[in-house]
């Protein structure tokens, strides 16, 4: 039976992270070079966002760009903000047909400007679409958000006369997240089993899953496999098989 039949659609992950790894990989393979496979990426990123959003995920986050990819050869960089802008601009139409609305998080300021720009604008053009949201992490990193949060907070605490108690809600809520569930599902393609400094916070209880495939192979029928294995397993949230089994029932 095909993944998809298998999967459980009121059991559905509300929000899924993944961590796009492999491309350069991929390319190797081809013999090409490794910008060829940042390219072909953009179809699995396409067929990702699409079976996301035709299953009723709500919330798709993509590790597109992270803090530290800035240090890779200027000519991989280049060309992958160049990719970045025309994928965004050319793919409008695939969001409005899938009703998907744009968002990203990262350091968007450190963006050229140009990338900057052409993303607003299509985050712009997109707000009102509300299927699912695509979320980019680009210049994106964990640590840097963590800080950031910090650093708001400091700010925010300076200028009032009443402290305000720091929570957990509280800070996930200067977290660039804020407003999302956290992802209950993280998939990292390429065989890699680390977290790379990405929603380090988000990630706490989420369900990690990890594939051989290499990025630009990833097809739909690997996001229901996904699914479904996440689908199997028992999240306890720290407390025992027995509780949640007794919770079930209640
Ligand atoms: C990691 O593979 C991938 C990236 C750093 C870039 C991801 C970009 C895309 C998938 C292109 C399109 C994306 C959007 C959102 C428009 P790697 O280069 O680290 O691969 P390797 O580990 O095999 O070298």
């Amino acid at each position: 039976m095909s993944f998809k039949k298998q999967i459980i659609t009121d059991k559905l992950p509300q929000h899924i992270a993944i961590i796009m790894d492999g491309n350069g990989r991929w390319a190797a393979k081809q013999g090409k070079d490794r910008v060829f496979g940042h390219q072909y990426g953009v179809g699995a990123v396409r067929n990702a966002a699409e079976a996301a959003a035709e299953l009723g995920v709500k919330y798709l986050t993509l590790y597109a760009f992270s803090t530290e990819n800035w240090n890779r050869p200027q000519i991989e960089v280049d060309a992958l903000m160049h990719l970045f802008v025309e994928t965004i601009e050319q793919e409008f139409e695939t969001l409005k047909k899938n009703n998907i609305r744009l968002h990203a998080i990262g350091d968007l300021a450190s963006l050229p400007a140009e990338n900057y720009t052409k993303l607003m604008d299509t985050i712009k053009k997109t707000s009102e679409f509300d299927r699912m949201t695509l979320t980019l992490a680009m210049s994106y990193s964990s640590r840097w958000e963590i800080v950031d949060a910090v650093k708001k907070i400091v700010n925010e605490q300076g200028r009032q006369n009443n402290k305000i108690e720091i929570t957990e809600k509280y800070f996930s809520q200067k977290l660039s997240t804020v407003g999302m569930p956290d992802p209950e599902l993280l998939i990292r393609t390429s065989g890699e089993s680390r977290l790379s400094n990405f929603l380090l916070w988000q990630l706490a209880y989420s369900e990690l899953y990890f594939t051989q495939k290499l990025w630009p192979e990833f097809e739909k029928e690997d996001l229901y496999e996904a699914i479904v294995d996440y689908q199997k397993r028992e999240r306890r949230f720290g407390l025992t098989s027995q509780q949640i089994k007794r919770k079930k029932k209640e």
